[in-house]
């Protein structure tokens, strides 16, 4: 057998080959203790959700140039959020977006909560982006979950439940290898992996800061995980 999955080698990783994103804050920076910006982590996360990196990237320049902080953008025009969001698709996303941004003007003075359940009580703000912006803005140690999050830790522990009663599960998981220290970069570390090395389709396992401690290598079967479910 192979020793457990500890969060080092990742965090190791991240500090390596890390994608240089305009919402996250560079390592010197995080050094001195200094965390993203909630309003931008909280932005990039919503526009994230359906819609590619590479896509997101000049409407979040678009919406930071035109609305700086997150009481303009509750004081915009609902048609001038809905004209700066066209092409990104899902249009529900921005109308909670304008909905969360006036909650966040009107009932907190325009400042975030800082813990998981403050933000998950807001409008639009569901599971996934309150434990995101919890992690990535607060550096609280919440379990981050999405697709490629997903993916990772069903083949790092082989779990052979398929999604979605496998969930539980797996945030099992993520929570006890999240560490105390670096959860944003953790929950970031996993997305970057689980987007350019622990792919869907022929993982580059020779790369994966994980190769020595994953049980789907160990079984010669990374692309059976996550199990699917039988129709
Ligand atoms: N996908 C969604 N959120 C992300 C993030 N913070 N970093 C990388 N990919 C992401």
């Amino acid at each position: 057998t192979q020793d457990a999955p500890t969060a080092s080698p990742l965090l190791e990783w991240y500090d390596r080959h890390h994608r240089d994103l305009p919402w996250r804050v560079s390592p010197p920076m995080a050094k001195r203790g200094v965390k993203a910006n909630p309003y931008h982590v909280w932005l990039s996360e919503v526009m994230l959700q359906q819609t590619t990196v590479q896509a997101v990237k000049p409407y979040f320049a678009n919406f930071l140039a035109k609305w700086p902080s997150v009481t303009d953008l509750a004081d915009a025009p609902v048609e001038a959020v809905m004209a700066a969001w066209a092409g990104l698709g899902y249009y529900a996303r921005a109308r909670n977006l304008k909905k969360c941004a006036e909650a966040i003007a009107s009932q907190h003075s325009g400042v975030f909560p800082d813990t998981e359940e403050g933000l998950k009580a807001l409008p639009g703000i569901g599971d996934y982006t309150a434990a995101a912006v919890a992690a990535i803005a607060f550096n609280r140690q919440a379990a981050v979950m999405d697709g490629n999050v997903e993916r990772v830790i069903s083949r790092l522990y082989a779990i052979a439940t398929p999604l979605p009663a496998g969930k539980p599960l797996m945030r099992q998981k993520v929570a006890l290898l999240t560490p105390a220290d670096r959860p944003g970069d953790f929950a970031q570390a996993m997305m970057d992996l689980g987007a350019t090395i622990c792919t869907p389709k022929r993982p580059a396992c020779s790369l994966c800061p994980f190769n020595g401690s994953c049980e789907a290598l160990r079984l010669h079967d990374p692309e059976q995980f996550p199990v699917k479910a039988a129709k």
